[in-house]
């Protein structure tokens, strides 16, 4: 776990990603699981891009705050080292851990260093990618 005083960005920029991240929750559609999650892609041009989850019908197609703020930070023209962090937050009295699926996704759009922040307000996490995915298949196991 990372120390939020080693983190390549200045608190004040963290702290507008983390209130965009919650105003992204503020979004999300969540019918079934009443559980609204927000994130934030922070670009190399310090662009904050916001996700939240959008839930399904069919369960398994919802789509996690984490995920719909990547994929709109490709659409933006950001992936890799193109991005500098992604935050998450969640109403968890205990911070939300991204999913298996995210994880798996930040595999190919963001690095193996990427800091992946999890904030519930209270308290503040931070992973690397790499962290979150020891022993992962990639791109990288196909060579
Ligand atoms: N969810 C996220 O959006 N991000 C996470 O890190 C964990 C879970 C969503 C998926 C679903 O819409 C709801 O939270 C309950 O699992």
């Amino acid at each position: 776990m990372t120390d939020e005083t080693k983190l390549p960005l200045s608190k004040d920029l963290l702290h507008r990603a983390i209130e965009t991240a919650f105003e992204a929750s503020k979004k999300a559609y969540v019918p079934y699981s009443h559980f609204p999650v927000g994130a934030c892609v922070i670009t190399c041009d310090d662009t904050l891009i916001p996700g939240a989850n959008i839930e399904n019908s069919s369960y398994g197609l919802s789509n996690c705050a984490e995920r719909t703020a990547m994929f709109s930070a490709v659409m933006q023209g950001y992936l890799k080292d193109r991005i500098k962090a992604l935050v998450v937050v969640a109403p968890t009295e205990e911070i939300t851990p991204p999913c298996g699926a995210c994880r798996q996704i930040m595999l190919d759009l963001l690095t193996l260093n990427t800091p992946v922040i999890c904030t519930n307000h209270k308290a503040i996490k931070i992973f690397t990618v790499s962290e979150l995915m020891p022993f992962a298949f990639s791109d990288e196991s196909m060579k």
